[in-house]
């Protein structure tokens, strides 16, 4: 059918605005991006969403003026947003285009990303940034502080209500880094992207230190020092793969349960390959990711922040189909202890399991807190404590798997049946003790074994008979702290019945606003 005139006209005109709000900054700067190794916003938003869903909104907004404004063109704000798919489940999302002022966010572009975060929390689906920009926009000042407080805000109320993820594709400065700080998840690409307060030039006139982009703030940075991201890939490309992964295991928001996953690995495979792993002698370190591996379905575990805080690992999985996060004690770095990073990092693991509904399975093998004068005046009490709290407030179904050793406080940290665990399991290799029979035999026992004639053959006796009273799983078992010690080889059937078992699991709190967690 033929349209009057008037309205081809109409709709010509809006597809040409349309046209020149999809190029951004214009060929020559996309051309730049590229060449930088990045994918523009909108190829970004293509790579992420399931390919046709994107809606877009806000296209033909614009920037509200003011006198360093006059005359400058900004398509779209500098951000792309809208709606689309990822694995056919709905998320929101917004995609800063440093192509246009190099994506530094004034009054309307906070405008267009609060809008999707708003209607994110009204429909009960994942937030996903993908962040570029120079941060506030230095033309519009006090305005595009409040941009960001309005992003902030929302960042914080929506914060546990909906999964919020984070990808940091370009150099995220000043303003830019801290709503992605406050969002569930930080993904960044290796080589292209950085998150700093202050850049290089600032530092270098009030410190007078000189230092790189990459060495201040870049993804081996953030992913090994200084804990801030979660994540790294090579590209654009592949950090918005790890996106939709991560996505697999997070429910759409608080009131849901993470999605189910048909796997044709057998609920009642048997776990052999343990056996060669794990051995009974407490000295020999072995790799708990392999155990890890071997438990879950596929072998597949997306282990989160994986080169920082190593003594511990945090990760998703899934046993029989069911979304899972593991929290393991690692006996190949610093022996397993639990150190200020390592609380840190399990404490945020389990409250973001908590959060959206994914039961917490803990793979116990530590002999204590690290000892140490740098971690006590460090504040370790402070840092263990909110690993203490977090296992506690969590209401999510509780698994916990001793292994080999659990000894003293990092026995309750690592969630024991006083803590809040549901089912408290054990291998037959496994030794709860309020410390190991060495260290006990020599406190308990001193003054007998100084005063004795033979001072090595009673400490060694007293060490055995210290072994035989603790060294095991059986004490504990018998006073009710641990449910069952289980074969090696049955441990996923065990532990998939288990978490069926608790599936429907409710747990009240008495009222209060919120918790006071030590921070
Ligand atoms: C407006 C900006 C801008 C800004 C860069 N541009 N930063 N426009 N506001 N903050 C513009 C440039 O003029 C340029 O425009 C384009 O973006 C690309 O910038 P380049 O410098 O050419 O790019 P590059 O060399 O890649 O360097 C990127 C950069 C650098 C490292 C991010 O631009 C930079 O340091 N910018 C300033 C960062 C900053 O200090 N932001 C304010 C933080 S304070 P043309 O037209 O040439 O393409 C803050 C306060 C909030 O955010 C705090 C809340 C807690």
């Amino acid at each position: 059918m033929t349209q009057p005139l008037e309205l081809q006209e109409l709709i010509a005109e809006m597809e040409a605005r349309r046209r020149r709000v999809a190029e951004g900054g214009g060929p020559e700067r996309q051309k730049k991006q590229r060449e930088g190794g990045k994918l523009t916003a909108r190829e970004r938003l293509d790579a992420l969403l399931d390919p046709g869903s994107f809606l877009e909104l806000g296209t033909f907004a614009q920037h509200q003026g003011g006198r360093l404004m006059q005359g400058v063109e900004a398509p779209g704000e500098g951000v792309v947003t809208g709606r689309g798919t990822v694995h056919g489940r709905q998320v929101f999302v917004f995609s800063q285009d440093f192509t246009v002022l190099g994506g530094s966010l004034g009054k309307m572009h906070a405008a267009k990303i609060a809008k999707v975060m708003d209607l994110a929390a009204r429909t009960g689906c994942p937030v996903i940034g993908l962040n570029d920009s120079a941060g506030a926009r230095i033309q519009e000042g006090v305005d595009s502080l409040s941009g960001y407080g309005e992003i902030f805000y929302r960042n914080a109320v929506y914060s546990g209500a909906v999964p919020q993820i984070s990808a940091i594709l370009g150099p995220c400065a000043g303003g830019a880094v801290y709503s992605p700080a406050l969002t569930d998840f930080i993904l960044m690409s290796g080589g292209s992207s950085y998150m700093f307060i202050t850049g290089p030039e600032v530092i270098k006139s009030v410190t007078r230190e000189e230092v790189t982009f990459d060495a201040l703030g870049g993804a081996d940075v953030h992913t090994r020092k200084s804990g801030v991201a979660h994540l790294s890939y090579d590209g654009d490309a592949a950090v918005l793969a790890g996106v939709r992964d991560l996505l697999s295991y997070l429910p759409q928001n608080a009131r849901e349960q993470p999605p189910v996953v048909p796997t044709i690995d057998p609920a009642e495979r048997r776990n052999d390959r343990l056996l060669e792993i794990v051995t009974p002698d407490q000295r020999r370190p072995y790799a708990m990711h392999e155990v890890v591996r071997e438990l879950v379905d596929d072998g597949t575990f997306l282990e989160i922040q994986p080169h920082w805080a190593r003594n511990i690992l945090c990760g998703f999985a899934r046993l029989g189909g069911h979304s899972v996060g593991i929290v393991a004690n690692n006996p190949r770095v610093m022996a397993g202890t639990l150190n200020i990073d390592a609380s840190d990092k399990a404490a945020r693991f389990i409250r973001t399991c908590d959060c959206y509904n994914v039961p917490v399975l803990t793979l116990v093998d530590v002999t204590g807190f690290l000892p140490g004068v740098a971690q006590e005046h460090a504040g370790i009490i402070r840092h263990g404590a909110k690993m203490l709290y977090a296992y506690a407030e969590a209401t999510v179904p509780k698994v916990t798997l001793i292994t080999r050793k659990s000894y003293g406080g990092a026995y309750l940290a690592m969630n024991s049946r006083d803590m809040g665990a549901d089912a408290v399991y054990a291998w037959p290799t496994a030794a709860v003790a309020v410390m190991g029979a060495e260290g006990a035999a020599n406190i308990v026992y001193r003054r007998d074994i100084q005063n004795a004639e033979n001072p090595e053959a009673t400490r060694a006796r007293k060490i055995a008979e210290y072994k035989d009273a603790f060294d095991n799983p059986y004490v504990a078992a018998g006073k009710g702290y641990i449910d069952d010690v289980i074969a090696v080889e049955d441990t996923r059937r065990v532990l998939i019945r288990t978490f069926e078992m608790l599936r429907d699991k409710q747990e009240t709190r008495p009222y209060k606003k919120h918790g006071n967690m030590p921070l």
